[in-house]
């Protein structure tokens, strides 16, 4: 592991419980996928290394709890994100409407960082006969509010990494 970087960055992963915001995480810095996960409680982060754009980047992922219940300290969670991930569950559409209900009034009330960079996720995607909601609503929904989009299922592998690098490339 590198332990000299040029830059530390800080993500935070949002979204209702039972989305897949810790197995999204733990696909990126490890690789792999559970299936029987237990729900967060309070706050888990990450740190995965990584080069963009020839840069050696230290990025810090905070894993927030989806529960209200495990849920403390709320804005020193968001205190200095340059970066946040709105995650739904394209098979729970309730899920989906609680990004702009909930997630996204808290990360405008809580954010601190000029000019940070949002992005929507689109989990579960392998579930496909169960989707409740289809792409292109996604995407007008994270385009609407000015958000990146991307469409991931942590369990087949599909597109992780690559949410995190576009968010990254547009932070540095
Ligand atoms: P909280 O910690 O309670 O906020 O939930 P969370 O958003 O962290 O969800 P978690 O990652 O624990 O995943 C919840 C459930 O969804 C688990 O049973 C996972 O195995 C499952 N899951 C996560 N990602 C995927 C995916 O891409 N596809 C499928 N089919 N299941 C997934
Ligand atoms: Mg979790």
């Amino acid at each position: 592991m590198v332990d000299t970087h040029d830059y530390t960055f800080k993500v935070l992963l949002v979204g209702d419980s039972g989305v897949g915001k810790s197995c999204i995480l733990t696909r990126f810095t490890s690789g792999s996928f559970e299936e029987n996960t237990t729900s967060t409680i309070g706050v888990d982060f990450k740190v995965k290394y990584l080069e963009a754009e020839g840069k050696r980047c230290k990025l810090t992922v905070w894993d927030t709890a989806g529960q209200e219940r495990f849920r403390t300290l709320t804005s020193s969670y968001y205190r200095g994100a340059q970066g946040i991930i709105f995650v739904y569950d394209v098979t729970r559409r309730e899920t989906f409407e609680a990004l702009e209900g909930a997630w996204m009034r808290e990360w405008d009330m809580y954010s601190t960082v000029e000019g940070a960079i949002q992005m929507v996720v689109a989990n579960k995607t392998d579930l496909d006969s169960a989707r409740q909601v289809a792409t292109q609503e996604g995407h007008d929904f994270a385009r609407r509010h000015g958000c990146l989009f991307v469409e991931t299922s942590a369990k087949g592998n599909v597109a992780v990494g690559q949410a995190f690098e576009e968010l990254l490339a547009k932070i540095l």
